[in-house]
C-alpha cells in the first residue's frame, strides 16, 4: 500500500516506545491517528506531541486509555475512533509487556498478564477492527508487533517466546488467508530487535505483584537492562521508517536488525533434523495430509 494520506491508523501501546515511533513516522505521511494505551500519563504526553504537529501535516489526532486485554472497552473504543477520524484501515497491534520470570516463579497470574497483553490484544485487536475492514471492502494493512523472540528462541523467557512465536504464526496465516481471499487487506508482522525504549522496567512494575517486590536494588538493576537497550538498540524513529516500508512493500516481516539470522538458521537446522528420513511411500500420503491439514477434507465434504 503506496498512498496512506488521508487513512486512518489505529495503534496499541501508541503511548511510547515503538508505538510513538510509528505515530510520528504516519503523522508525516497525513494519517489520521488514534493512539490507545493503558499508560494514561505517557499517552497524554503523546498526544500534546502529536496535536502540536497536527495542523501543519493537516491530520487529526485521539487518544484513548484502553487496556487491550479488555474486550468490551476495545469495541467501545473502536466505534469512538470511526466516528471521531473515519474509517480504521491501518492497524497496529503493538502494546506488549516483557517477562523475564524464570520456571521456578512462573504463576498462572504472569502466564494470563503476559498472553493476555502479547497475544489477546493483538486477537482482540484483529477481531474488533477486521470483521469491519473486510465488509467495507477497502484496502488496509494490519502490523502485528512480535519480537525476534517470536522466530527462535532466544534468552527473552518462555513466556515472552510462547506469546511472540503465537502473533508470528497468527500474522503469516491470516496473512495468506486474507490474500487468498482476494480482500486487499495486506499483514506484516514486526519483529524487532534490540529498540530503545524502557520496556524492561516498565514491564517489571507493571507486571503483578510488582508493588510489594519493587525495591531500590531490583529497580537500579532494570534501569541498568533499560540504559543497555536506550544505549544500543535502534532508535524509535527509525523503527517507524521500517514500518512504513513495510507497509508501501506489503512485505511479509519488518526486521530493524540481522540479529535472529543466525538463531533462525540453528532453529531451522534442528527441526530439518528432526524430520524422518524420506521415502517414494511418505510422498503421497504427506502431499494428501498436508491437504487434509491445510482444510482441504472440511471443502471435500462440502
Ligand atoms: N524494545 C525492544 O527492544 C523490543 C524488541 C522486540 C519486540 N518488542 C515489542 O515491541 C512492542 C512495543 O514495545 P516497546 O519496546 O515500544 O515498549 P514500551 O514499553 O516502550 O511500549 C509499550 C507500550 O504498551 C503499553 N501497554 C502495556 N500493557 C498494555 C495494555 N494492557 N493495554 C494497552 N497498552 C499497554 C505500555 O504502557 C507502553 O506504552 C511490544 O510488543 C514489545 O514486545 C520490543
Amino acid at each position: 500500500m503506496k498512498d496512506l494520506s488521508g487513512r486512518t491508523a489505529f495503534i496499541t501501546g501508541g503511548a511510547q516506545g515503538i508505538g510513538l515511533g510509528i505515530a510520528r513516522r504516519l503523522a508525516r505521511e497525513g494519517v489520521n491517528l488514534a493512539i490507545v494505551d493503558i499508560d494514561a500519563e505517557a499517552l497524554e504526553q503523546a498526544r500534546l506531541e502529536l496535536e502540536t504537529a497536527a495542523p501543519e501535516q493537516s491530520i487529526r489526532v485521539a487518544a484513548y486509555k484502553l487496556d487491550v486485554r479488555d474486550r468490551q472497552a476495545f469495541a467501545q473504543v473502536a466505534d469512538q475512533v470511526e466516528e471521531r477520524l473515519g474509517p480504521v484501515s491501518l492497524l497496529f497491534n503493538n502494546a506488549g509487556v516483557a517477562s523475564g520470570v524464570t520456571v521456578a516463579k512462573m504463576t498462572y497470574e504472569m502466564w494470563d498478564w503476559v498472553l493476555g497483553v502479547n497475544l489477546q490484544g493483538v486477537v482482540n485487536g484483529i477481531q474488533t477492527f477486521l470483521p469491519r475492514m473486510i465488509k467495507r471492502g477497502a484496502a488496509g494493512h494490519l502490523v502485528n508487533t512480535a519480537s525476534g523472540a517470536g522466530l527462535a528462541a532466544t534468552n527473552a523467557g518462555f513466556l515472552y517466546t510462547t506469546s511472540k512465536y503465537a502473533v508470528v504464526g497468527l500474522s503469516e496465516s491470516l496473512r495468506n488467508e486474507l490474500q487468498a481471499a482476494g480482500t486487499g487487506i495486506g499483514v506484516s508482522v514486526l519483529c524487532p530487535g534490540p529498540v530503545a525504549t524502557g520496556i524492561v522496567s516498565r514491564s517489571m512494575m507493571a507486571r503483578p505483584g510488582a508493588r510489594q517486590e519493587a525495591n531500590s536494588e531490583m529497580l537500579s538493576r532494570l534501569k541498568e537492562v533499560d540504559n543497555h537497550l536506550l544505549q544500543h538498540g535502534v532508535s524509535i524513529d527509525a523503527v517507524g521508517e521500517m514500518v512504513l516500508n513495510g507497509i508501501n512493500n506489503n512485505s511479509a516481516y519488518i526486521f530493524t536488525d540481522r540479529l535472529a539470522e543466525d538463531l533462525v538458521i540453528e532453529r531451522t537446522k534442528s527441526i530439518l533434523a528432526c524430520l524422518p528420513p524420506r521415502s517414494d511411500k511418505n510422498a503421497d500420503t504427506d502431499a494428501r495430509s498436508l491437504s487434509l491439514l491445510a482444510g482441504g477434507a472440511g471443502r471435500s465434504g462440502s
